[in-house]
């Protein structure tokens, strides 16, 4: 099938290249939005590697996903600037409020929320970003208007 295909071309494309596991799990995120289960079978074979690696690179790396996200992804920044401006009450508030928690999907499919670790507006914190748009200074305000638009 076409998905499989295009595993294995992205396999062939970086395979022969030195340290190729990133790279090969970058190309199908691109191309999936999310490693799925049958494409860490297919390059822990073609790499010589046991699918219980290819897992664990995936969860460790933040940047990459086991299941595909929901219509919208809502970045919430969890470093030092962020955290110390009420960034730790605001997230536990957000959970809360869509009932899930770090890298879940909300049951109508809706929303992802995912931990980042900054993006770059400290002076600004606590920052987020919704579906690659930042947002600065949030507040349970900001929140709850942003909710509003991703629940739709
Ligand atoms: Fe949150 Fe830098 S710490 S944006």
């Amino acid at each position: 099938d076409g998905d499989l295909a295009a595993i294995a071309a992205i396999i062939e494309e970086f395979r022969q290249s030195e340290g190729p596991l990133l790279p090969i799990l970058h190309g199908v995120q691109r191309e999936f939005g999310y490693i799925p289960e049958y494409a860490k079978q297919m390059i822990a074979t073609a790499l010589n590697l046991s699918r219980a690696e290819v897992h664990g690179v995936v969860t460790f790396y933040h940047d990459f996903r086991d299941h595909p996200t929901g219509r919208h992804v809502l970045k919430l920044c969890r470093a030092e600037a962020c955290q110390s401006m009420n960034g730790e009450p605001l997230a536990e508030r957000v959970k809360t409020m869509l009932g899930i928690d770090w890298h879940e999907t909300t049951a109508d499919g809706a929303v992802t929320l995912e931990p980042v670790f900054c993006l770059g507006l400290c002076a600004q914190a606590p920052a987020a970003m919704l579906d690659g748009e930042v947002h600065a200074r949030l507040d349970e305000h900001c929140l709850t208007g942003l909710l509003k638009e991703v629940s739709r």
